[in-house]
């Protein structure tokens, strides 16, 4: 059966104390509410509903950033879970499927319990995600009868006996489409809060005499980010979660602990990666590279064998093939860096083509923006460039051609040439001494007035 993510964002998140929405705040470089989503996107839903109110507009520009066809609808007033999932009804018109409702602000649910709920519902009408809490604190609390889902109370509503269960609602609820929406058509705020709460729709479900129940899971999954100290410890959960699935699949690290990664970050097996290394979004590097200390890597690739840093940085775009060594105070941006080609040291090379085994000298720079336009540098495979050199886009080295160091290289160079442009040395024998004597007679005859 087809499923639609139905993802609650509106909330105002005021505990963060901040001016974004609480739910674009990031982890491991990206917005919880994409954490969300994406754990949602591993049942391949046929459709995807967010929920903005709070901030809607960057909201929805983050949400459709990430992916386009995903439906944000707006909650203009925040009266309660409910009352946010009603506002999914107009874009799901017409669905007949099961609906699963998540939370934006509780990113880390996993694929297998999702999986888990779907596999509930088929013998269930409603299927709730719940979890044993170390302190239960004002979660909702599940009223099971054996495996039936009698109830959810809220922690405001409830009796001193109801608030002893520990078995606590993740908010993660399962449920037919127009079965959902008819349950919360019945939906009342007569309570505590004066809200439209979606946990109502269990008792409303077995008084029609539907069946409920609850699938449970770890605390970690469920785990909400209201606070900056929830984010932080949202942030160290993906982190130690990332790294061990990484140590797992055959990849060194030195130092887990001070590496961080993105929710997307691949990386082949009996690769290295030595301390302090950063993976920001969009990172591939296949197996057998290293990738030494101190670098930051994002939106590139890097391939096999290949050798980055230490004290690299990898910008969108940077494509590495096989065998090539990026080093030390090296960035690279929407370049690619052909088979065993070499820069090794402190140069920017970007919105370039670096031609195969070509060595690029130290200090070499690509200068591709005139203040208005970014502009293409070609290096034909094997040039040599020589330290220091200025290249000047749009300009193209041939195959095989060598620039002198300390050149500003303007012009295009063609195949097997060597291209000097810099000033002629002029030698002045003796001069320097000379001056130095004028210069340290001039010192004296300064301390000698003072
Ligand atoms: C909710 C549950 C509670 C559960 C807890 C888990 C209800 C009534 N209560 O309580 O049982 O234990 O989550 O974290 O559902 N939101 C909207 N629009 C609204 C209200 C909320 O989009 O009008 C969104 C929020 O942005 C948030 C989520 O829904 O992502 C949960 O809302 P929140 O107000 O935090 O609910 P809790 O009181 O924590
Ligand atoms: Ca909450």
């Amino acid at each position: 059966m087809d499923t639609a993510l139905i993802i609650l964002a509106a909330g105002k998140g005021t505990r963060m104390n901040s001016d974004l929405p609480k739910v674009l705040h990031p982890i491991a470089g990206e917005p919880m509410l994409i954490h969300a989503i994406a754990a949602g996107e591993t049942l391949d839903p046929a459709k995807t509903v967010v929920v903005a109110g709070h901030g809607a507009d960057q909201v929805t520009a983050a949400t459709q950033a990430y992916d386009a066809a995903i439906d944000v609808v707006v909650q203009q007033e925040q009266l309660g879970t409910a009352h946010a999932v009603a506002q999914a009804r107009g874009a799901l018109e017409g669905f007949d499927g099961t609906a699963l409702v998540l939370y934006g602000d509780t990113p880390f649910v996993q694929p297998d319990t999702i999986a888990r709920m779907q596999t509930a519902g088929q013998d269930h009408d409603v299927v709730v995600l719940g979890f044993k809490a170390a302190d239960p604190g004002r979660y909702g609390r599940l009223v099971m009868q054996g495996d039936t889902l009698e109830r959810i109370v809220e922690y405001k509503d409830a009796t001193d006996a109801e608030r002893e269960i520990a078995l606590c609602n993740s908010g993660v609820i399962a449920c037919k489409a127009d079965l959902l929406f008819s349950l919360i058509d019945a939906v009342g705020n007569d309570n505590a809060a004066g809200e439209y709460y979606l946990t109502d729709i269990i008792a409303l479900a077995r008084a029609r005499g539907l069946s409920a129940t609850a699938v449970t899971c770890d605390e970690a999954e469920t785990l909400g980010v209201n606070s900056r100290a929830q984010l932080a410890e949202a942030e160290a959960a993906f982190q130690a979660r990332a790294r061990a699935a990484l140590l797992d699949d055959g990849v060194t690290l030195q130092a887990p602990h001070t590496v961080f990664l993105a929710r997307d970050t691949v990386i082949g097996r009996d690769t290295l990666v030595e301390p302090h290394v950063v993976f920001g979004p969009g990172v591939t590097v296949e197996s057998g590279a290293v990738i030494r200390a101190f670098s930051h890597l994002e939106g590139c690739h890097v391939s096999r064998g290949a050798t980055v840093g230490p004290y690299a940085r990898l910008r969108p775009g940077a494509e590495l093939a096989e065998h090539t060594r990026v080093g030390n105070f090296v960035e690279i941006k929407n370049a690619v860096v052909a088979e065993g080609a070499k820069v090794n040291h402190l140069s920017y090379i970007g919105d370039a083509h670096v031609g195969a085994r070509a060595n690029i000298g130290a200090g070499t720079i690509t200068c591709n923006y005139d203040g208005v336009m970014k502009h293409h540098t070609h290096i034909g495979s094997g040039a040599f460039i020589g330290s220091n050199t200025m290249l000047v886009a749009p300009v193209h080295i041939g195959d095989g051609a060598m620039t002198g160091s300390g050149s500003v290289i303007t012009s295009d160079v063609e195949d097997d040439a060597l291209a000097l442009a810099r000033a002629p040395q002029v030698e002045k024998p003796g001069m320097a001494r000379k001056l130095m004597e004028m210069l340290k007679a001039k010192k004296a005859k300064q301390q000698r007035g003072s």
